[in-house]
């Protein structure tokens, strides 16, 4: 179990602000405000003889040695809230129709009651055969998280593979942060080597470097999940927390900090460029063009939160009407660029353009 100090109160308070993670996103603009993903600075070179039928467009991929429909996840998000069983109970749904990836919430919560992990366990209850992801904070990890507590995370939703999600910014802005990273790296190291399902790292909105992705790979990770900058600003959902906690420090870092990061398009290619291992991208991917680009720019697979959010807060049928609306939009691109299939449009060529043309000879 968790922390010996975690008292129903405690409880209360998680809960409290799990359910501020999921309203505050649909009720308030926290999406990147002066900054974007880059992914408008990549051009797909259009093929006027693809000589293939749209009919005939495949948008299956294998990812982790699971077969599924289409290239996407949808990405880590919510549960340890009451709020959240909903949400979870639709977005399994759509993952087990669709043949897509999903990924839960940070799972801490459901470690304290099982009225909390039912919040989470939902999901395979309603996705048996979907690719399921795990989830637990880097944070978490450097105060002492047992291999134990972690299998039990596993286990209360038979993971496919669990995802250790990296977010010094949020926990800098967060009231209740706490910015401690010291010796995650080694602890992500000793979790490659005792958990048996694949262990995948991402960011949460602020992008993952080459120096990171390097490290990451040396430490034993299965697959770095990239969550760019220039989607869902956390700094900016922990700005808006700090405003109703009147706490000054907290709202100006929030504000100063909105845009930080690695744009979405530009951490794919340097990530892409240093590791073997496959790579997952997101932040702020809001369409099946989008998906495509990431694929061309080497992505194995894409993940996608807030657009799944928003839907699944409104009914299941949202969610799958925005759904079929991407891989249309996927498979419209695939025809035009002439690939039948996900590999051959990871094959294809683009061109790089404006500001990501100007920053990449730096970096890459
Ligand atoms: C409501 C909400 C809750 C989230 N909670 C988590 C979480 O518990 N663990 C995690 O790894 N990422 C979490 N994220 C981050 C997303 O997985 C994703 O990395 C980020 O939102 C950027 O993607 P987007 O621009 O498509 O929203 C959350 C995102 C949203 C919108």
């Amino acid at each position: 179990m968790p922390d010996e100090s975690d008292s129903p109160s405690d409880i209360e308070v998680i809960k409290q602000r799990k359910k501020e993670g999921i309203f505050i996103p649909l009720t308030r603009n926290v999406q990147a405000k002066e900054s974007s993903t880059y992914l408008e600075y990549i051009k797909l070179i259009h093929n006027a003889l693809p000589e293939i039928d749209y009919d005939g467009v495949e948008t299956t991929q294998n990812f982790l040695d699971h077969n599924f429909k289409a290239p996407i996840i949808i990405d880590s998000m919510t549960g340890g809230t009451p709020e959240a069983t909903k949400i979870n109970s639709r977005l399994s749904l759509l993952a087990e129709k669709f043949g897509l990836g999903m990924g839960l919430g940070s799972q801490r919560a459901g470690l304290l009651s099982s009225e909390l992990s039912e919040t989470y366990s939902i999901a395979r209850s309603n996705a048996p055969s979907a690719f399921l992801v795990a989830n637990i904070g880097g944070a978490q990890l450097s105060k002492g998280l047992k291999i134990e507590d972690i299998k039990n995370m596993i286990d209360m939703i038979e993971a496919n593979a669990l995802v250790v999600h990296l977010n010094p910014l949020q926990e800098l802005i967060q009231p209740e942060g706490e910015p401690k990273y010291k010796g995650v790296l080694a602890k992500i190291k000793d979790i490659c080597a005792n958990v048996d399902i694949p262990i995948i790292v991402k960011e949460v909105g602020a992008g993952i470097s080459m120096e990171v992705a390097t490290r990451l790979e040396s430490a034993g990770v299965s697959a770095i999940n990239i969550a760019g900058s220039g989607g869902t600003s956390w700094a900016g959902v922990e700005k808006l927390r700090a405003e109703t906690s009147h706490d000054i420090n907290k709202i100006n870092l929030g504000e100063l900090f909105w845009d930080w990061g690695i744009p979405t398009a530009l951490s794919l290619m340097e990530v892409r460029n240093s590791v073997k291992i496959p790579v997952i991208a997101s932040g702020g991917i809001r369409n099946g063009l989008e998906i495509a680009k990431c694929i061309v720019l080497g992505a194995n697979m894409c993940g996608m939160a807030f657009p799944f959010l928003k839907q699944a807060s409104k009914s299941y049928e949202s969610l799958c009407e925005f759904t079929n609306k991407t891989l249309s939009e996927l498979k419209g691109t695939m025809f035009l660029v002439g690939c039948k299939n996900i590999n051959e449009l990871g094959k294809s060529r683009f061109i790089i353009t404006g500001e990501l043309a100007k920053v990449k000879k730096w970096i890459i």
